[in-house]
């Protein structure tokens, strides 16, 4: 039960007259927590944007129309009363149903965080979905962004919670896309169910798109007690046929290519999605399909329609990645063959983020995977074979507008007898040890804890490396010019020292191509942790020498991941771990020279 007393909303207008528009404000006189369906369609239909207090825009009135259609929507009056009576909920609901841009805006009408100097926080694994979606959402309230409802990565709510243990910025958090079990969400949903007691003002929601919601009701729901509401949307799903492969395909690239051109000659209209699992394999399927297709629509153009192909992995600059909601280019005569769209994604398009008119999926069958190696200790990035749910959540984004096809490039023996029924969650393939702190404590202690500070924040965003495909002769020698001999880690300084006496300037970010909008999320990051530190009175120390400093580092590095140090076995030699003289250490040791 909500334990807070109920208040009357006083909503003040952001500008222009006063009582009249206090009265006027469509949110006027509801009791936060309290607020039913009724009032909230009354608020969004009205000609006031409460949370503004200007006109709703032209804008404003058709996208809601088509928000209206959402299976969320539909259930906004059970919602809203399941959040008035419980301080947690668990939402289950296919992809697209509406979850990630309605749910949060239901709980923002209810309950008012703007009136009590709180905010809404809805967490998602990706920073693409964050972006991509607070910009729809933005689009939908009619504001250019609000101050009370924030759409973050779960990464940096658990940053916030280092720093603020109870999250007191908050009054309503929600977990979004919990399926995916990344690390941070899966460390949230720990530091919320422990919040409950010293924060019980605070109420909680969790929401996934598959059933594994039944073991999140069971993780929240007290052992002696009521158990904690499942809230269920309906999908709007169409049937999708499922299509495999005869044989094992020796080359996925490969056939996923000649895949798309199979679909795009006789099929009916509808766009692809097509998965793949990295950033060169990706560019590389796109260069080459475009080839294919062009060669085709010469040979037989009153045949082979319009076909665009459009790249999305997490690494691409926002205003590329937004290109996945262009419409294809349009078709050469009324009647002419159809005109075709085909994304090609990382798993990133798996669940989190819905683009219309996918007919057709193509499913090879891999993502690339953390997978922590406890004998060695060591994390890769691995090709590795998707899971049943995984394969099943594919297949979904076919029937979002229309009946669609799913062709999964593996046999359909394989998908029954090798795949895994689940995702092993990534705390289970993780190095824990990674959630970073030994190296903090010592590095005042090599007077470097300046140096460590930027290098772990420069490990924790996105790689600062640029390499656009068309631009690698370029790239590689500017990489060359910021490489240090003594390590990926004393690089990773080298470019943020450089960065900074550049004066933070993006034309020699541009010039150097390092990007520098991870750069500038370094910086804020930085200025988080530099907090966390302070609260932990680790002193920030620098030796001002930068040759001393190098060693230091490496010193301080040494002593944090003392679990991977390795020495090498004579000339030729083997790299051996110190830790139970275990050899075969590769990737991310550090290597005493
Ligand atoms: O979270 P869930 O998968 O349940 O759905 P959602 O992300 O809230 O998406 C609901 C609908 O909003 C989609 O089907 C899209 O029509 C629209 N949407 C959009 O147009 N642009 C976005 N960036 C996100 C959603
Ligand atoms: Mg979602």
């Amino acid at each position: 039960m909500a334990t807070d007393n109920p208040y009357l909303a006083h909503l003040k207008p952001k500008r222009g007259g006063k009582s009249k528009q206090i009265v006027d404000n469509p949110l006027h006189g509801l009791l936060a927590r309290r607020v039913t369906g009724e009032q909230v369609r009354e608020a969004l239909e009205s000609d006031v944007n409460p949370f503004t207090m200007q006109s709703h825009t032209p804008q404003h009135k058709k996208i809601l129309e088509a928000r209206k259609k959402l299976p969320v929507y539909s259930q906004m009056d059970e919602f809203l009363k399941i959040f008035s009576k419980n301080q947690i909920i668990i939402i289950v609901g296919e992809t697209g149903s509406g979850k990630t841009t309605q749910i949060p805006q239901f709980v923002c009408y209810s309950d008012l965080p703007h009136t009590k100097g709180k905010m809404v926080a809805c967490t998602q694994p990706r920073r693409v979905t964050a972006l991509s979606v607070a910009q729809r959402v933005a689009d939908e309230m009619d504001e250019p962004g609000t101050t009370f409802l924030n759409y973050m990565t779960d990464g940096m709510l658990l940053r916030e919670a280092m720093n603020d243990p109870d999250l007191t910025r908050y009054s309503t958090i929600i977990l979004d896309e919990a399926h995916e079990r990344t690390l941070a969400t899966d460390i949230l949903m720990c530091i919320l169910k422990t919040l409950a007691k010293r924060r019980s003002d605070l109420k909680r929601i969790v929401m996934s798109a598959t059933l594994d919601a039944l073991k999140y009701q069971k993780y929240f729901s007290p052992k002696h007690g009521e158990v904690v509401p499942l809230f269920k949307v309906p999908g709007r799903t169409h049937p999708v046929e499922v299509f495999y492969t005869q044989e094992p395909e020796p080359d996925y690239v490969e056939a996923a290519i000649r895949t798309v051109l199979m679909i795009h000659r006789p099929e009916e209209p509808g766009d692809i999605l097509l998965f793949l699992t990295g950033e060169e394999e990706i560019e590389d399927a796109c260069r080459r399909i475009k080839i294919k297709a062009d060669e085709l629509t010469s040979q037989d153009p009153d045949n082979i329609g319009p076909f665009i192909c459009i790249p999305l992995y997490s690494s691409l600059p926002p205003q590329q990645q937004q290109r996945i909601f262009d419409p294809p280019p349009p078709t050469r005569t009324p009647d002419g063959p159809p005109r075709r769209k085909v994304v090609i994604s990382t798993n990133i398009a798996e669940t989190g983020l819905t683009i219309d008119g996918m007919v057709y999926v193509i499913d090879p069958g891999f993502s690339k995977q953390k997978v922590y190696n406890p004998r060695i200790r060591v994390e890769t990035l691995l090709v590795s074979p998707i899971s049943k749910v995984s394969a099943k959540q594919l297949a979904g984004r076919a029937g979002r507008t229309r009946p669609g096809k799913c062709f999964r490039l593996y046999t359909e023996r394989d998908f029954m007898k090798e795949l895994d029924e689940q995702t092993h969650p990534e705390i289970l393939r993780s190095n824990m040890a990674s959630i970073l702190a030994k190296m903090f404590i010592v590095s005042p202690e090599f007077k470097c804890s300046n140096e460590i500070l930027t290098i772990v924040t420069m490990l924790s965003v996105q790689s600062v490396w640029m390499q656009p495909p068309s631009q690698r002769t370029e790239a590689d020698p500017a990489k060359h010019m910021l490489t240090l001999r003594g390590g990926d880690h004393l690089t990773l300084l080298n470019i943020h020292t450089k960065y900074g006496a550049n004066g933070q300037d993006k034309n020699w970010c541009w010039k150097n191509f390092v990007s520098a909008r991870a750069l500038q999320e370094v910086d804020n990051v930085r200025l988080q942790l530099q907090c966390i530190m302070e609260k932990f009175d680790i002193d920030l120390v620098s030796t001002g020498d930068s040759n001393k400093s190098y060693a230091a580092i490496r010193m301080a590095l040494v002593c944090g991941f003392f679990m991977q140090v390795a020495h090498k076995e004579g000339e030729k030699g083997s790299y051996l771990t110190l830790w139970r003289r275990e050899t075969g250490l590769k990737s991310t040791g550090i290597f005493v020279r």
